[in-house]
């Protein structure tokens, strides 16, 4: 990231001199840890009673041996990353006797031949579908909880509601309603903790535990990293250093925020990753309601795949990125290339070599041919895949968008973008309040719409 070392990257000077900015942005940030909606910061603390609670449920359903997501963005996407990063690659598709935890879908759009897809593969007697929604009035959501209960209460009558959990607001929304109506067994998302930074709490920690996770090391690894963010200072901080390199090259003309883990297992992290910084960042308005349009676009990328498709964009086309690459020490197993082409010494150099050292190899060539192309490039590097890491890993980048949103004034816990699409969709679908809505959008689509037939 340094211009000691490319072309594009920042003096240690220039960094020295936003030092001041980048404690402002911590002081800022722990002036409202645990309040407004910075209660993400208290998870890895106050959930005690919340993971003994879901442990006992998971214990409950021994039946389960298939336990389905339903829900969207922030409250389906830590799931997902969680279940892909620290389960075996092919968890759903081992015999039981070797995954002894449930098969995971996760449902996080409206698309009928998925949903109709996993009803051909899931046994209702012995499938739990979790519908996590805070709000209680997402569109997708609520319609896929609407078709699951047809399709339980037709098959297994009063059991249907043994096979529901909600995960949901303790006092807001319809889901808790329902929930309370029918005898749901419920967890609850804290006010104060949004959609994206809820991983850590019941909406992550609940299918993680049910597909035998170990919830306790993910929230020591995040206490772990909190701790180091909280008690060191600018430049032994390394959400907050990262924060302010991010900006800085940001504000240089790195639009496009590249995340590239070398590891087939981290590939949704980046999924959840995207959300996290495009959702929080991406704002119309800084808070004195100015109005400047800001965010880095993120944009994921896989090593080593994507070596042999978009590197040739990021190696040589425009300085608008920052390429983070999380590096993995030590794979949790490795393959060792066997010996078999002697006579061909173009493939016989790979021999004796393992496929992780082939992938951290490739990283590191990444890596050089970016610096000597004069592109900002960073390296997370991790000793292993494990919960503990995780955890740690996905508190890092929450402290990392915590406090960019501090250095670019806005208010990184609202999505006035998203709010306006869901609007619209319920006016589209009809919904009672949004026939306002639905008049300015048909007049919209009359005055200015080219549609071409073909
Ligand atoms: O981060 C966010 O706030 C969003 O991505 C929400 O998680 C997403 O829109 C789903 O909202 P809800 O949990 O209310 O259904």
């Amino acid at each position: 990231m340094m211009s000691e070392s490319v072309k594009q990257g920042i003096s240690f000077s220039k960094l020295d001199s936003f030092a001041s900015e980048a404690e402002k942005a911590k002081t800022a940030v722990e002036s409202m840890r645990g309040k407004d909606m910075l209660g993400w910061m208290d998870l890895p603390y106050n959930q005690s009673e919340i993971v003994k609670n879901i442990k006992n449920y998971v214990k409950e359903i021994s039946f389960c041996e298939c336990f389905v997501v339903l829900g969207i963005g922030g409250s389906a996407l830590g799931a997902v990353a969680l279940f892909n990063a620290l389960r075996h690659t092919y968890h759903n598709e081992l015999p039981q006797s070797k995954r002894r935890h449930p098969r995971f879908y996760c449902i996080d759009d409206a698309d009928p031949e998925r949903l109709n897809a996993l009803f051909d593969i899931i046994n209702p007697h012995k499938t739990v579908f979790n519908i996590i929604t805070k709000s209680g009035a997402t569109s997708e959501t609520m319609s896929q909880y609407l078709i699951v209960v047809e399709y339980l209460e037709k098959r297994l009558g009063q059991k249907a509601k043994g096979h529901i959990v909600a995960t949901t607001s303790e006092d807001s929304g319809n889901l808790i309603k329902i929930a309370k109506e029918k005898g749901y067994k419920t967890f609850f998302i804290p006010k104060s903790v949004g959609g994206r930074f809820s991983v850590l709490s019941p909406v992550g920690l609940l299918p993680a535990a049910a597909v035998g996770i170990d919830i306790d090391a993910l929230l020591d690894g995040a206490k772990k990293i909190d701790e180091v963010c909280r008690k060191t200072d600018f430049k032994n901080n390394p959400a907050l250093l990262t924060a302010t390199l991010m900006y800085m090259a940001y504000r240089n003309g790195a639009n496009i925020s590249v995340m590239m883990p070398y590891s087939f297992g981290l590939r949704t992290i980046s999924d959840w990753y995207c959300q996290l910084w495009g959702e929080s960042l991406g704002k119309a308005e800084n808070r004195l309601g100015e109005k400047i349009n800001v965010g880095q676009t993120p944009v994921k990328a896989l090593g080593v795949t994507d070596q042999h498709s978009q590197v040739q964009l990021y190696v040589e086309g425009p300085f608008d990125k920052v390429v983070t690459f999380i590096r993995v020490e030590n794979f949790r197993s490795d393959v060792v290339i066997p010996n078999g082409c002697e006579t061909y010494p173009d493939v016989n150099f790979l021999c004796g070599h393992s496929l992780a050292e082939l992938t951290n190899a490739e990283q590191k060539s990444t890596e050089y041919a970016l610096k000597k192309a004069g592109k900002i490039n960073w390296t997370i590097t991790i000793d292993k895949i494990d919960e503990f890491n995780i955890g740690g890993l996905m508190y890092f980048f929450q402290m990392q968008t915590a406090y960019m949103g501090e250095l670019l004034n806005i208010n990184a816990y609202n999505q006035p973008g998203v709010e306006e699409g869901k609007n619209a969709a319920y006016a589209i679908l009809g919904r009672t309040g949004y026939e306002e809505k639905a008049r300015q959008m048909s007049q919209d689509e009359t005055e200015k719409k080219y549609i071409m037939e073909i």
